[in-house]
Order: structure tokens, then sequence, then C-alpha cells
């Protein structure tokens, strides 16, 4: 199996890490290959441009961008590459992530941002998107896919509540 990375995860900083660490779980148990890298729009805008007008001629498939506050990385990572961009909010300090999920949700009409939940919720569903993405053209990862599907469901069925009064 090749060990070509299909998925970069962009984060703005490694303070994004500890809600992000989900996604990247959440591919590895699909068993998709990712790389993770931290690129910041406003401290490193240069590298980060430079990782996404690249990604694609790497082997890249898909670009998760995630950031606080002002959060136009996933913006400019959409500006310099053609792949799909999903964006995932990191919460705030001060304003618990509203900034960041309008700040990426609102992209003008030409360069499309697929935006996501704020924090893990988000984290998760962009990693579940990606798969649903890169399974259209991989029997195995939709079946894959299925299944999680399957189980998850299963699961709520399964649940039973403590005795009520
Ligand atoms: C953004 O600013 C990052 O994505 C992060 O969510 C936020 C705060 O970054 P740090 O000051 O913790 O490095 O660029």
């Amino acid at each position: 199996m090749s060990d070509q990375a299909l998925v970069g995860i962009v984060m703005g900083s490694d303070s994004d890490w500890p809600v992000m660490r989900v996604c990247a779980e959440t591919l590895k148990k699909f068993g998709v290959n990712y790389e993770v890298r931290v690129l910041s729009a406003h401290r490193t805008p240069d590298a980060a441009l430079e990782y996404a007008s690249t990604a694609r001629q790497r082997g890249i498939r898909v670009l998760i961008g995630a950031a606080g506050g002002a959060a136009h990385l996933a913006g400019i990572l959409a500006a310099k590459t053609e792949l799909p961009v999903l964006a995932v909010p990191m919460p705030s300090k001060h304003l618990q992530g509203l900034d960041s999920l309008l700040s990426t949700v609102q992209m003008p009409g030409g360069i499309p941002v697929a935006t996501f939940a704020i924090g893990e919720a988000g984290a998760v569903n962009a990693a579940l998107f990606s798969v649903a993405m890169l399974a259209l053209g991989d029997a195995e990862l939709s079946r894959k896919l299925s299944d999680f599907r399957a189980r998850q469901s299963a699961n709520v069925l399964a649940k039973t509540l403590p005795d009520l009064p």
C-alpha cells in the first residue's frame, strides 16, 4: 500500500492541534494517509501559499484548513489550488470561534471553501467528508464508510436510558 498522503491538514498554529488531532485520528481509522503542517496565513504567508500551490502535484487530493480568529487560512489555501478545500473554524479565546466561523464561511463567490462546524465536530466531519470524496474512486474505502455508518446507526439504536421515574 502506498504511503502517499492524500489529505493535507494545515493548521494556523500548533495550538490548534488538540482540536485537530481528532481529524487525523479519524482519517487514520479509515486508513487514509495524511500529512499535517503548521502554516499561518499571517505569520508564514509565503510558506502557506507555496504549500497550497504545490499540493496537487505532490499527490494531495483534499486540503483541510484549520484556523482561529480572523481565519483566512482556508481562503488563501483555496486561492492557490483547485483541490477541494475544507475548513474547520477553531474555537477562539474571546469569541468562542464565532469569529473563526464567520470569517471562514463567508467566502465571496468564485473561490469555494467548504466550512464545517466549530471545533471537534467540524474536525471529525472534515475527515469524514474527505473520506466520502476519496471513496468515490475507491471501492474499499467506500465499503469502510458504509460499515462505519451502519455501526454508528446500530450504536444509537442499541442505546438504553436509565430507569425513568
Ligand atoms: C490562528 O490564531 C491559529 O489558527 C490559532 O487558532 C489562533 C491562535 O494562535 P496562537 O496565538 O495560539 O498561536 O492563526
